[in-house]
């Protein structure tokens, strides 16, 4: 048993997309949360430099005895997540990039992975598409200014619904009858998608709850889950300004 927090970062707020799910999976366990705020957006940078703001990030959270790391970002995972695991001893989570649900329950043979340059460009997107490449046709497509929408809290406006069309529309035209979440900025935008996406039958798929269900798996495999009577606190930290935190914690309070 350990009542220590769990950590978790991204490059801003999009993390707190699976910080919901870990919070009501596992509600005695404490979570400090870093959203960068500084750096972010991380997807159009080279996986080196994204690497050296997780690491900095995760020397913050150990500061604040993390016992556990949920890389709530794709982007970061896809730079860092095994240069971690070589690195430091507590376990990380990193988010998978959900094609094989995708490909295995597909009917129409096509599906959409949405995510950023960075992710599908990296090792771990193209060895997970490559196994189920010979299943289904993989499309994929950056979210253009998704990630700047989220941040700005510009989700419900007019422009926001017109970017999310440019880049949704085209895939259901494809025939993809799956769309995948690639990004944890995106399940913000997924309201508009399904505007986009009206009455066509088309399911979107967030990882957040799966990545959830990995983090309690994780904390009873290594015997570090917080008592049951653990009172769970969660905690907001950034590499920005204090005006970044209050905007964590008014964004986690809206969706928590
Ligand atoms: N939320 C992130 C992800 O899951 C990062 C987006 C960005 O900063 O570009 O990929």
């Amino acid at each position: 048993m350990n009542n220590s927090p769990i950590g978790m970062l991204d490059s801003g707020i999009g993390g707190l997309s699976v910080w919901k799910e870990v919070k009501r999976l596992l509600p005695n366990e404490s979570i400090v949360y870093f959203g960068d705020g500084k750096n972010c957006p991380y997807g159009g940078r080279p996986a080196d430099e994204i690497r050296g703001f997780v690491v900095e990030a995760v020397e913050r959270l150990l500061e604040r005895g993390a016992k556990l790391i949920v890389l709530a970002c794709n982007t970061a995972t896809a730079a860092a997540v095994e240069y971690l695991r070589d690195n430091y001893d507590i376990p990380f989570v990193g988010m998978e990039p959900a094609v094989k649900p995708a490909a295995l329950t597909s009917k129409s043979g096509v599906v959409g992975i949405l995510a950023t340059k960075c992710s599908l460009e990296g090792d771990l997107f193209q060895k997970t598409a490559a196994k189920y490449s010979d299943k289904v046709n993989i499309l994929t497509a950056v979210g253009e200014s998704f990630v700047e929408i989220v941040e700005k809290s510009q989700e419900e406006t007019a422009e926001a619904l017109e970017k999310v069309r440019i880049v949704v529309e085209p895939l259901v035209e494809a025939g993809v009858d799956k769309i995948v979440l690639g990004c944890t900025h995106y399940p913000f935008l997924e309201a508009n998608m399904r505007k986009v996406i009206g009455d066509r039958d088309v399911e979107i798929i967030d990882p957040a709850h799966a990545v959830a269900e990995r983090v309690r798996f994780l904390l009873n495999e290594n015997d570090i889950a917080a008592e049951e009577s653990h009172v769970a606190d969660y905690e907001f930290i950034s590499a920005a300004t204090e005006d970044y935190v209050e905007k964590l914690l008014k964004k986690s309070s809206v969706i928590g």
